[in-house]
């Protein structure tokens, strides 16, 4: 025992890859699954906010992109369950506990999408906010989750793009349109701030697991990056950030934004939000809904099996 630990810690402080064959403390382990889990359960349960606006999108061109966006969010959960299920862990059980309330997605998507707007702002702010959480990330000292990211967070770009373009758009349009984007930013930057995590002082994972290069950055430290990157965009829309104590602080070299209500994140992450049992009713209904294509799957492979043994 006394090698493997220190075959694996050699490893970690020489800041290289930690691979599924290689022998790992079972809390580092642990702690992957349960991360990449809910990495994967926001990637899929984060497509039902965004698939209520599918048949309304304005035009076919806005109905493709969101089509597609949709359907990338599928994949990055697929990528994520398989990564997970090189930890030893099953996909299917992963969404039992999901389904259970045993295992969290990301808070963020227990917010409704009440205006057309919304698609664009959670392409922007949303997918914005992963870019800077999901970039380190791809440093990873655990190999699958690292490579699973780098693909991640190419089609992320495109997301983050695609909401930004459609928000121009509107932002030229009539002051109806500025005045529904505006709205729509209201209610997604705070809790877009609480996709990082609550701050560094109640995180209690972040100090082991940036011990472990699993994560490269403090909570705090990725939520300031994001406002940082936010704040000259906001600018260049023309939209305002909800947060009148946003300013450029010189010593600092970084922006001063105001507190995040943590009462909110706490109630949200405990099943208050507004959205969180219907977001779960969803998840449940289309796992039972597909039993069938699971069962005919498996089936089909069995039978695959049984002719190449014969
Ligand atoms: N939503 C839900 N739970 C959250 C959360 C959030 N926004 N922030 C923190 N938590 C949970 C943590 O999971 C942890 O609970 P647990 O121990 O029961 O798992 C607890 O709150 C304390 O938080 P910590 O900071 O100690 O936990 P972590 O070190 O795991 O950091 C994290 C939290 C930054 C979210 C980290 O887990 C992470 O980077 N996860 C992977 C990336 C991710 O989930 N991104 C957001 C969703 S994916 C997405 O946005 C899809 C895109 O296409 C739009």
């Amino acid at each position: 025992m006394d090698d493997l630990q220190t075959r694996f810690d050699e490893t970690i402080a020489a800041d290289q890859r930690i691979e599924p064959r290689d022998w790992m403390p079972e809390a580092y382990r642990k702690t992957l699954v349960r991360q990449i889990a809910q990495h994967a359960h926001s990637e899929i349960i984060g497509m039902q906010p965004e698939g209520n606006w599918l048949l309304r999108a304005p035009s076919l061109r806005r109905k493709a992109i969101l089509l597609a966006k949709v359907q990338d969010e599928a994949g990055h959960g697929m990528y994520l369950y398989s990564a997970a299920e090189t930890l030893g862990v099953d996909r299917a059980d992963l969404t039992e506990m999901l389904i259970e309330g045993r295992q969290r997605y990301s808070s963020i998507f227990n917010y409704p999408t009440l205006s057309y707007a919304d698609i664009g702002v959670i392409g922007w702010l949303v997918d914005g906010a992963a870019i800077c959480n999901q970039v380190p990330l791809c440093r990873c000292s655990y190999g699958p989750y690292a490579r699973a990211m780098i693909r991640i967070c190419k089609e992320e770009s495109f997301h983050q793009r695609q909401g930004y373009e459609l928000l121009l758009a509107m932002m030229r349009g009539t002051d109806a349109q500025r005045a529904m984007v505006q709205e729509s930013v209201d209610r997604w930057w705070w809790p877009s701030l609480m996709m990082f995590g609550p701050p560094d002082g109640d995180s209690p994972n972040t100090q082991q697991s940036m011990a472990w290069n699993i994560k490269r950055h403090t909570n705090d430290e990725l939520r300031q990056r994001f406002v940082d990157m936010t704040v000259p965009q906001a600018e260049a829309l023309g939209v305002t950030l909800p947060d009148p104590e946003i300013r450029w602080n010189e010593e600092r070299q970084a922006h001063d934004y105001g507190e995040v209500d943590w009462t909110e994140f706490k109630a949200v992450l405990a099943g208050a939000g507004p959205c969180n049992a219907q977001r779960i009713a969803h998840r449940r209904r289309a796992h039972e809904n597909g039993a069938w294509v699971r069962e005919a799957a498996t089936a089909y492979a069995e039978k695959q099996s049984r002719k190449v043994a014969a």
